[in-house]
């Protein structure tokens, strides 16, 4: 089925581990429970937005309200593209990538999350791998760039080995503490020599590059 108007609502990227699928209200719904169910460890804030400090039921409407947010807010000039990751038919996380001035800039920069029971099965590092490759191969990007705090392990376990590199950092409160975010960069070219796969497909990214300012 072909989305006559908003042809994200087709976007697709499978591995032979997971799918990437754009976040429908569906999705939406079903992320929201799952990140009420826990993201984190509570002792660890791992977002420079603390959306995951908010009781229930209005962490889960600020959740859709988000996705909500990021559909109706978005132009070829600034986007956030936020995709649902599903393993074995289960929606397990999201993960995502934002840009402005896409079409002349190549850059975007991405951001994700599992469900807590998720975590440490290596399905990070695939969503980030199926992420890198709908940029770089179907959108024809060529600067990826991530960040996370100094002390999110998994997060920048996920990126060093990867082989982004580290380009700076930058000060931040976080819970009434101070802390830091690192910056990491990767150019195309890293990308195509080490990571390049040709067993991820990407599914209905012709119809959508304009949205994307990437035509
Ligand atoms: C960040 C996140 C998406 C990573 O996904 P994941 O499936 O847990 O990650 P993976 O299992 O693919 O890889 C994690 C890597 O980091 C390594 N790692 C884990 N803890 C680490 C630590 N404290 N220090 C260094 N490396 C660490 C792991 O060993 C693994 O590397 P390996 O495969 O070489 O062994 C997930 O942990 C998560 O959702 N965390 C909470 C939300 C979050 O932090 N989001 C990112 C905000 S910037």
């Amino acid at each position: 089925m072909t989305h006559p108007v908003w042809p994200l609502f087709d976007l697709r990227v499978t591995t032979p581990r997971l799918e990437l699928r754009y976040v429908d209200d569906d999705l939406a719904l079903e992320l929201a429970e799952l990140a009420a169910r826990g993201v984190h460890d509570p002792g660890f804030m791992p977002f420079t937005v603390e959306w995951t400090d908010v009781p229930p039921p209005q962490q889960q409407r600020n959740t859709m309200q988000f996705y909500w947010r990021c559909r109706a807010e978005w132009s070829p000039a600034s986007w956030h593209l936020t995709l649902g990751v599903i393993v074995d038919g289960r929606v397990v996380g999201t993960t995502g990538a934002t840009a402005r001035d896409f079409r002349t800039l190549r850059t975007f920069e991405t951001g994700s999350w599992l469900g807590s029971e998720f975590h440490g099965r290596g399905i990070g590092t695939e969503m980030r791998l199926a992420t890198l490759q709908l940029m770089f191969e179907g959108l024809g990007a060529q600067v990826a760039t991530t960040g996370a705090f100094s002390d999110n392990g998994p997060s920048l376990g996920v990126t060093r080995k990867l082989g982004y590199v580290e380009n700076g950092g930058t000060p931040h409160v976080r819970r009434g503490e101070p802390c830091r975010t690192l910056h990491f960069e990767m150019p195309r070219a890293h990308w195509e020599a080490h990571l390049r796969r040709d067993d991820v497909e990407l599914h209905g990214v012709e119809a959508c590059l304009d949205l994307f300012g990437a035509r």
